[in-house]
């Protein structure tokens, strides 16, 4: 019969020891329960035995089997809670949340540089007591061209790239539309600045876009002169540009003022000695102007024998690319955070 049965058992027993030991996690846990207290494990097996030996034997055999099994599980409940103990430290360990880090917060957002830049726009001329108005950017050929004194035909009309649209009307192509708009509905005397957003069918290059943003001003009055335009510029651009400028106003053209004039500032870049930004004359554009043309006043029925004005429009991009030396005019619509960021 081999071996007898109380030795069998005793090594067994240290056996199934060896192995509790040397199980490492759960599952290996799980795989010994099985081999030695499992329905047909090595314990049962010996369990099943006990009814082969002689009558004598069997009251001490089933006593000492059964006080092995009972030590056993002892032991394999023992070394489980230390598994799991082990296993839950580790997961605390790894995927413990640091509750002192500061959080990720949201971000607040922040204005985009031209609604920034409208806003001071606005602003500034809001001290020189001229309010805000606004008019459609879907016009009409009256309001952008002809009651501006641009009929058709008029060579000034090649000059604007418009887009017209399928269903009649025009995108607006520049903010003098409004001061039409607004003389339509206002009596002098009235001051007022209208900025938004023009179109031009130009294809994009560092200087152009489909689509940018003026500002149009109005001052419409009994002895309105080019001194009150004058003055009034160049108070909004040392304000604009935060600091004092020199200024000129060459003559130029445009069909609905006379006189009208174009603007100079002395050189941001190199005050006025002669750079690559001013391409050597010291100055650089920044707007157009004048005085309003009388046939503009008198077509919307304002006696222009009484009231004389004065008007302005500037593009705000290029005010913009001035005073921040930003160098190419589509950084502004091509939504780069970090570019974005860069003009506060
Ligand atoms: N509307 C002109 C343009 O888009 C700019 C302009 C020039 C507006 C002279 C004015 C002005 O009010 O007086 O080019």
């Amino acid at each position: 019969m081999g071996e007898p049965f109380a030795e069998r058992l005793e090594r067994l027993e240290r056996e199934a020891e060896a192995g509790l030991a040397a199980a490492s996690d759960v599952t290996a846990l799980e795989a010994w329960r099985v081999r030695i207290l499992g329905k047909s494990g090595l314990l049962t097996e010996e369990l099943k035995r006990i009814g082969t030996l002689g009558a004598d034997e069997r009251p001490r055999a089933g006593q000492l089997v059964n006080q092995i099994k009972r030590r056993l599980e002892e032991a394999q409940a023992a070394r489980r809670e230390r598994l799991e103990a082990a296993l839950q430290e580790a997961r605390l360990a790894t995927e413990a949340v640091d509750v002192t880090l500061p959080g990720r917060g949201l971000g607040m957002g922040g204005l985009h540089p031209l609604t920034h830049a409208l806003r001071r726009i606005e602003d500034i001329f809001a001290a020189q007591g001229f309010s805000w108005t606004e008019g459609p950017e879907v016009e009409d050929e009256f309001h952008n061209f002809e009651a501006l004194n641009i009929p058709a035909h008029h060579p000034a009309r090649a000059m604007h790239d418009t887009f017209y649209l399928k269903a009649g009307g025009l995108l607006r192509t520049h903010t003098s539309t409004v001061q039409i708009r607004f003389m339509e509905t206002h009596e002098p005397p009235l001051r007022i600045i209208a900025p938004g957003r023009v179109y031009r069918s130009d294809a994009p290059d560092p200087t152009h876009s489909p689509v940018f943003h003026q500002v149009e001003g109005l001052a419409v009055a009994e002895g309105i002169h080019m001194g009150h335009l004058k003055a009034t510029l160049k108070a909004f651009l040392e304000a604009f540009f935060e600091r004092p400028l020199s200024m000129r106003l060459r003559p130029s053209y445009f069909p609905f003022t006379e006189p009208s004039a174009e603007v100079d500032i002395g050189c941001l870049l190199c005050g006025g000695k002669g750079c690559r930004v001013c391409k050597g004359t010291g100055f650089i554009e920044v707007l157009g102007c004048g005085l309003v043309h009388p046939e503009v006043l008198g077509r919307i029925g304002i006696d222009a024998e009484r009231f004389t004005g004065f008007a302005f429009g500037m593009g705000v991009e290029r005010l913009l690319m001035l005073k921040d030396g930003v160098p190419d005019v589509r950084l502004f619509y091509e939504n780069d955070l970090r570019f974005l960021r860069s003009l506060r």
